[in-house]
């Protein structure tokens, strides 16, 4: 397909985007009797449930009047977000003479409570596995924006200045769709999209609401040396985008038991390509949640 018409095909598709997605996780959403906060803020669900993040993402954005890449990731107006991984690195986060890569951040107040604490966990997450700092913004240019808006979703790499990264509080606070839309901030893709999916996983297009094919396009990906990795909190489940919810669209190969998008935290892989593309001089292991 050219360029052109690969984009006005983007642009139908992003325009079309109303079918909704079956209904899932629907009793997640869970009132937490708080006296200090509003009746109506919806408490961050408990951390040792487990949250199948694709589809909980894709859940959530259902009906998000952004225009979404790849069910959460947010179209780059600046720039295009492939030549990152080309040897550009202008859309990574700069590295300082410390050896860390120092992130700002500014939290919305509409987030409160247990949600901030689940925010600030999820970033912190980072830190004890990566040369990735997050710190507060003070008036730093470039930083993200952590915001309540419809849906979770985040742009790919920085973008420069204020750049969105959206924590819908209905479905979208959880510590692993946090670390999930971060590293999609940081430049990461999702795991199916890889350039060497095909080896890995099996696309049924058949399956897939024809409206969401495009989030199933394989992407001349920078995979930096590291294996595919089916366990990585960046792979969808196996029903995403799925016409009826329950036929599979990704199924692992040669094994189709292998379990995909169930994720808590970052896995090994996660971690090493992000100490890769950052060139960190720290690495660090997953956290054990269990
Ligand atoms: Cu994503």
């Amino acid at each position: 397909m050219t360029l052109p018409a690969s984009l006005l095909l983007l642009l139908l598709l992003g325009l079309s985007r109303a079918v909704p997605l079956p209904e899932q996780d629907a009793d997640d959403e869970r009132q937490d009797e708080r006296p200090d906060e509003p009746e109506d803020e919806p408490e961050d669900e408990p951390e040792d449930e487990p949250v199948e993040i694709g589809a909980r993402i894709l859940s959530t954005n259902n009906g998000t009047k952004e225009f979404l890449l790849e069910g959460d990731l947010k179209a780059p107006i600046m720039r295009s977000a492939m030549k990152c991984w080309h040897g550009d690195d202008r859309c990574l986060w700069p590295k300082g003479a410390d050896g860390l890569v120092t992130i700002p951040y500014a939290l919305s107040g509409q987030f409160v409570g247990g949600q901030r604490r689940t925010i600030e966990s999820g970033l912190a997450s980072f830190h004890g596995v990566s040369c990735i700092r997050f710190v507060p913004r003070g008036n730093q240019r470039d930083f993200l924006s952590i915001e309540n808006q419809s849906g979770c979703f985040s742009t790919l790499g920085r973008q420069g200045g204020r750049q969105v990264l959206s924590l819908s509080r209905r479905g979208c606070v959880h510590r692993g769709i946090v670390q999930h839309e971060t590293l999609h901030a940081l430049g990461f893709k999702h795991e199916h999209n890889r350039s060497d999916r095909d080896s890995y996983v099996r696309i049924t297009w058949g399956n897939i609401q024809r409206q969401m094919v495009y989030n199933f396009e394989k992407a001349d990906t920078n995979n930096l040396g590291v294996p595919y990795d089916y366990s990585s909190i960046m792979h969808y489940g196996k029903t995403a985008f799925s016409m009826d919810g329950y036929k599979q669209t990704i199924t692992p190969i040669p094994n189709p038991k292998v379990q995909i998008g169930q994720r808590q935290t970052l896995s090994d892989r996660d971690i090493e390509k992000l100490n890769k593309l950052y060139k960190c001089d720290t690495t660090g292991k997953a956290e054990k949640t269990c």
